[in-house]
């Protein structure tokens, strides 16, 4: 069994990151901008957000975390948005998700300068990744597929198996990896909670993507020998020994899967500091459109 380390991969990547941010603002003086925006004080979102800040702050984008209020109105997070898209230093912007009630998710995402979606979430970008080409990868399903490149595993003709239908993983997963590409093309089937047996589908993955958000759901008797498998869950369980008084653990029962598994992500250190990686990556990307378009 060989571990597949996120963590190693996304620093290499913000490596070079970096030395293409500093190279970029040798020439221009100029630097990538990023604004994160949180409302409220979920706590699994603050750590979230926190690690991207930091992530900018190693590769040099200057990032802004903007907090609001739980009580935020949509009207008010609107306006945010707005002056963002408007503002020329900012080549990226970020809503951490879930969003409190009394705020509607799409039309938070919807009113994101699709120029300026490092997401990946909004419509327009969901089309083109439909299509085949988006300006910018969602985050945690192209930071699967980069770790994947970097492991040498070449999805083309493979089983690829999603547990998980959400607009953040399962979908675009699916989308990206059934794309006619290079480390892509893959037959993919998207599985779910509405499945009399799931153990059907996921018994078939030459590689299995677990996004459903159930702790350690996938357990070694529902996979095939062999398997590679990608675990995107992070789910805190409560845990007295530790000092926060949590741990995360994916949707992957670790100990028992990879025993039989070919390569598998750990939780933490998978997927999770990818998903950060790519976010960078897209932010970047965003940069580089703006100056090429001075
Ligand atoms: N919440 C959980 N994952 C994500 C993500 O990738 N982006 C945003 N904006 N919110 C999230």
């Amino acid at each position: 069994m060989i571990l597949i380390d996120g963590k190693k991969v996304s620093s290499d990547i913000k490596s070079e990151l970096k030395e293409e941010i500093s190279a970029l603002y040798n020439k221009t003086g100029k630097s990538p901008g990023l604004v994160v925006i949180i409302v409220g004080n979920n706590p699994a979102s603050e750590v979230y957000v926190r690690n991207k800040h930091k992530a900018c702050g190693e590769v040099g984008i200057n990032s802004t975390v903007l907090n609001l209020p739980e009580e935020t109105t949509q009207g008010e997070l609107l306006q945010k948005i707005s002056e963002f898209n408007a503002d020329p230093n900012i080549h990226g912007i970020l809503v951490q998700l879930p969003l409190p009630k009394q705020i509607e998710e799409s039309a938070v995402i919807r009113a994101i300068d699709p120029g300026k979606d490092v997401d990946g979430f909004h419509p327009y970008t969901v089309g083109e990744l439909v299509i085949g080409d988006p300006k910018f990868q969602p985050c945690t399903p192209a930071g699967i597929v980069e770790l994947l490149k970097r492991y040498d595993i070449d999805p083309s003709g493979r089983h690829v198996v999603i547990v998980g239908r959400s607009n953040i993983v399962g979908k675009p997963a699916a989308l990206l990896l059934m794309q006619k590409k290079k480390f892509a093309n893959a037959i993919v089937t998207v599985c779910h909670s509405a499945a009399k047996d799931i153990s059907v589908f996921t018994k078939q993955a030459d590689i299995l993507i677990a996004a459903m958000g159930v702790p350690k759901f996938i357990k070694k008797e529902m996979v095939k020998p062999g398997v590679v498998v990608i675990d995107v869950g992070t789910n805190r369980i409560e845990d007295a020994t530790t000092k926060s008084g949590y741990r995360l653990v994916g949707d992957v029962d670790f100990e028992e899967v990879s025993t039989v598994a070919s390569y598998i992500t750990p939780v933490p250190g998978g997927v999770g500091p990818m998903t950060i990686a790519m976010l960078l990556k897209n932010t970047v990307k965003s940069f580089k459109e703006t100056i090429r378009n001075d």
